[in-house]
């Protein structure tokens, strides 16, 4: 079995196009975390995305992200990574008014699902990015200028030879690092046990962050994190759950 034939079995949902793209991809582009695919979308996604694109979606190429700008207010502002549909995101802003949330998300699909979320619970604590995250942690965040990373269940990229793929590792941790503000938070999720270890290997290897739970613990969830929607799959397969919540010193 060829690499790109393995990533279609690991991602049920992909088509043969999809994967020999993802292998052109590949060829000419530093390894991702993620593999594109258009998906399906429902005719409310589609609308949603034809109608509120432009009220909610903030752009890579706009550079530096000025939240007070965006926002139109001076308040904490969280980037959730990889949101999927979106349902624990848009619980997580209509729970905290308070506070702005920056989802970045690059399954077209999820995002018309968080714009009709959005809409129904008139949200305006909310924006989000359709790029890779490590391209908008890079060119659009300034430094020390977040106050929280989540990172809710990233695709766990189960087998040896796709683990280049995980999203976690120390260069993505520089980055958080050093887009946090000192106190702000870095939470990540996983119904991974072998990648939760990981987490927390790369975590307990740096200096730059504190363990809030204590030395290599894991954190009970948070009241804050909702239960989302790739978490209650791996609930239904007898998954565990790992928290692990790092505050920027
Ligand atoms: C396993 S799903 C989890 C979704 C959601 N957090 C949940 O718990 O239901 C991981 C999501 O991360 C997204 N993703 C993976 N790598 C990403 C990246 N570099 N930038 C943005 N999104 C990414 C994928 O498209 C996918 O929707």
């Amino acid at each position: 079995m060829n690499d790109s034939e393995d990533i279609n079995s690991e991602q049920s949902s992909l088509t043969v196009t999809d994967s020999q793209e993802a292998a052109v991809e590949n060829a000419c582009r530093p390894i991702r975390s993620f593999v594109r695919r258009q998906g399906r979308m429902t005719e409310s996604q589609k609308k949603a995305i034809d109608d509120h694109w432009a009220k909610y979606s903030l752009e890579l190429k706009s550079g530096l992200l000025n939240p007070e700008e965006i926002f139109e207010r001076t308040a904490p502002t969280i980037i959730e990574i990889g949101f999927g549909n979106g349902h624990s995101l848009a619980e997580m802003a209509k729970k905290a008014p308070e506070k702005n949330f920056v989802g970045i998300e690059v399954h077209r699909p999820g995002i018309g699902s968080l714009l009709i979320e959005a809409r129904e619970k008139a949200l305006s604590n909310i924006r989000f990015y359709c790029d890779d995250a490590v391209d908008v942690l890079e060119h659009c965040c300034g430094p020390k200028s977040i106050d929280g990373v989540q990172l809710f269940f990233p695709d766990p990229w189960h087998k040896r030879r796709h683990h280049k793929r995980r999203i976690v590792k120390h260069s993505f941790v520089d980055l958080i690092s050093a887009k946090l503000k000192p106190g702000g938070y870095f939470h990540m999720a996983t119904d991974w046990e072998e990648y939760s270890k990981y987490m927390m290997d790369v975590m307990l290897e740096r200096d730059d962050f504190r363990n809030q739970a204590g030395q290599n613990n894991y954190s009970p969830r948070p009241d804050y994190r909702p239960i989302t929607k790739f978490e209650l799959r791996g609930e239904r397969l007898g998954h565990g759950v790992w928290d692990l919540v790092f505050v920027k010193k």
